[in-house]
């Protein structure tokens, strides 16, 4: 029989919800994003967050429903993602969706967040199944994941300071590009040389998948600030180009690494700064270069949304794990 999820997101900046059907398909995904109201800021200020998912679930969580033409009776179980995210806003997400399971007797089904994106790829990729190895990178997150089974995951490599949405962000803000960085540092670097600037990459000890982006960031600053005391210009396509190349190498580089050393021959995407062109051009080619199988999911499933949630929450209703009335957000959970 098949199973509907009617899954909830709002551990940033997005309110969402979506109607998942038996892990794979989104008969619906509704996203209500916040990014006009956090820009003149220059990035996500958390309470009003909170606040704007409180005035913007109801209608969310209805419209998923009406766009996917079921009614709360269609819904098997409510997911919701539990955290890592801002305490406040995923808190919104949470007690909705208690109030949900609770009045329709429907179970409950807490999910983190990266667990969701790496799940994105499952309703993209109807045919992708474990194991595979897989680069999380969002603005909170930069890890390579190694997914054994839909919900068991080891941790193979993670950032040890910034997440690489984070440094797009960063930049973005020093080169006066505005908020998010990602989509506006991508849009620049089209005009600009990748090997204008040889920004450094980080290199642990050897057998180490981890990253670091807070140097390539300073060195960013650094050189902006050395031409601007000179009072030299600066060609801000090119820093972009450079800065986005840098990070992309090493993101490719660790992740294929990483999965030679795992027996699998697939690696997959996921997370907001997966939607940059640079980092899926580069990790395609990298994968035909090592005889890898490449997915990535399309744009719309990269940056949040809460079909993913829906799909890594039917795998963890096949095992029965199922949350109590006592679920609360947990903003520093861990994969
Ligand atoms: O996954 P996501 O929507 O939210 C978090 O879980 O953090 O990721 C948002 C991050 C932001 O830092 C944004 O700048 C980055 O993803 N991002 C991009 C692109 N689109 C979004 N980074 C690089 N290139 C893009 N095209
Ligand atoms: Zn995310």
């Amino acid at each position: 029989m098949d199973k509907l999820i009617l899954a909830i997101e709002s551990s940033c900046d997005e309110t969402a919800a979506s109607v998942v059907k038996n892990g794979r398909e989104a008969l619906s995904n509704v996203i209500s994003s916040q990014i006009d109201i956090h820009k003149k800021y220059g990035g996500v200020v958390p309470e009003i967050a909170s606040r704007n998912h409180v005035l913007n679930i109801c209608g969310v969580v209805s419209e998923a429903l009406e766009a996917a033409d079921k009614t709360f009776d269609d819904i098997d179980a409510i997911a919701v993602t539990y955290g890592p995210g801002l305490v406040g806003a995923l808190l919104v997400g949470v007690s909705h969706a208690k109030a949900l399971s609770a009045a329709l007797s429907k179970p409950l089904i807490a999910v983190n967040h990266i667990h969701g994106h790496i799940a994105a790829n499952y309703i993209a990729h109807k045919d992708l199944e474990p194991p595979f190895v897989c680069l999380v990178a969002s603005g909170g997150h930069s890890h390579i994941v190694y997914v054994k089974d839909y919900t068991e995951f080891e941790i193979l490599g993670r950032t040890r300071d910034d997440a690489a949405g984070e440094a797009f962000d960063k930049i973005a803000r020093v080169l006066g590009l505005g908020y998010p960085g990602g989509p506006k540092i991508e849009k620049l670097a089209k005009e600009g040389n990748p090997k204008a600037v040889s920004f450094p990459q980080v290199k642990f000890e050897d057998n180490c998948f981890d990253f670091s982006f807070s140097g390539v960031k300073t060195a960013v600053i650094n050189y902006i600030h050395k031409l601007e005391q000179k009072g030299e210009e600066y060609n801000k396509a090119d820093i972009a180009a450079s800065f986005q190349y840098a990070v992309t190498q090493a993101l490719t580089a660790h992740t294929i690494n990483a999965a030679k050393t795992k027996n699998t021959k697939k690696i997959v995407l996921a997370g907001g700064v997966s939607a940059n062109t640079a980092l899926r051009d580069s990790f395609d080619a990298a994968a035909k270069e090592n005889n890898f199988d490449f997915y990535c999911p399309p744009l719309i499933l990269c940056t949040d949304n809460a079909a993913m949630i829906g799909s890594a929450a039917f795998y963890k209703m096949q095992k029965g794990e199922f949350a109590g009335a006592d679920l609360n957000a947990v903003a520093n959970l861990k994969l």
